[in-house]
């Protein structure tokens, strides 16, 4: 059995692309294989947050938690922790992580790239199975200190013409972050997102699984505007409906996933 937690950023530089949707998705259907799941919110957009029903408590959030750990000044990480109807706990963010990487680099006396390993080496994050980094788009000192804390990286993809301008530098990143200050680091995969039945979106599609085979999932996840809007509408959380295809799509995700990181 691997080291619990296995740590996962689900990270892109490309924005929209549904980093938020897979993170919360997989979450959820994680929690739906019987597995402890944390979520930790690293965008100051707080998409993630919102749609797991986070309102404002005046609770610490992951930017408190930076900012303590960076400043040695004690904080009680479990009281950071919230958890949602479906089973899945998570840390929301705040708009205060919009500044945070002047705080990070300060961390003069330890690694400012290790903020974010410290904090999660806690003992009350030991229990949880998985825990998942939703990262915001710009690839900066706080996302290399995600990726410094990650076992994997998943990069989503959505099928745009720019798709391979976001995919290479995303790639790159994880070079770079291999070479110098996570060897451990692992591409989980790439994860086709807004997959659609036209001519160009089909050989978009063909052309990346043939140029980056072995690094991307089976599973690719259908373009379903109503479905997502329905989610959003419905529920105070957009984990999608099991029976809808996307919800069984993000199942079968979720089963790649656990046959990967399980080995
Ligand atoms: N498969 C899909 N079908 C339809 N809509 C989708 C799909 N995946 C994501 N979306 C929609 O695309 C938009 C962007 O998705 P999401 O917020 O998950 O992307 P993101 O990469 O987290 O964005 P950001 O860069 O702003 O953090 C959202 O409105 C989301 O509901
Ligand atoms: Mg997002």
């Amino acid at each position: 059995m691997p080291n619990k937690p296995i740590i996962i950023s689900i990270c892109s530089e490309k924005g929209g692309v549904g980093k938020t949707t897979t993170t919360i998705n997989l979450a959820g259907g994680l929690a739906k294989r019987g597995k402890e799941v944390l979520m930790v919110d690293l965008d100051q957009q707080q998409n993630a947050s919102h749609a797991l029903g986070y309102v404002k408590d005046g609770r610490p959030t992951s930017a408190e938690l930076i900012y303590n750990t960076v400043a040695g000044i004690p904080i009680d990480y479990a009281e950071a922790i919230r958890t949602c109807g479906n089973g899945v706990d998570y840390i929301p963010s705040s708009p205060m992580l919009t500044n945070i990487t002047g705080t990070i680099a300060n961390d003069t006396e330890n690694d400012s790239n290790f903020v974010l390993r410290r904090l999660l080496c806690n003992e009350v994050f030991a229990g949880y199975d998985y825990i998942l980094l939703d990262c915001r788009t710009i690839l900066d000192l706080l996302i290399s200190n995600a990726l410094n804390a990650s076992n994997y990286v998943i990069i989503p993809v959505d099928l745009g013409i720019y798709a391979y301008n976001g995919l290479d530098k995303m790639l790159d990143k994880v070079a770079s972050i291999n070479n110098t200050t996570n060897r451990d680091l692992r591409v989980l995969g790439v994860l086709l997102n807004k997959i659609q039945r036209t001519t160009v979106n089909t050989s978009l599609a063909e052309s990346i699984r043939s140029e980056y085979d072995e690094l991307t999932f089976r599973t690719a996840l259908p373009y379903c505007p109503a479905q997502t809007e329905a989610a959003v509408l419905n529920q105070t959380s957009c984990v999608f409906d099991e029976r809808s295809s996307l919800g069984k799509a993000f199942m079968e995700f979720t089963d790649e996933v656990l046959s990967i990181t399980e080995k």
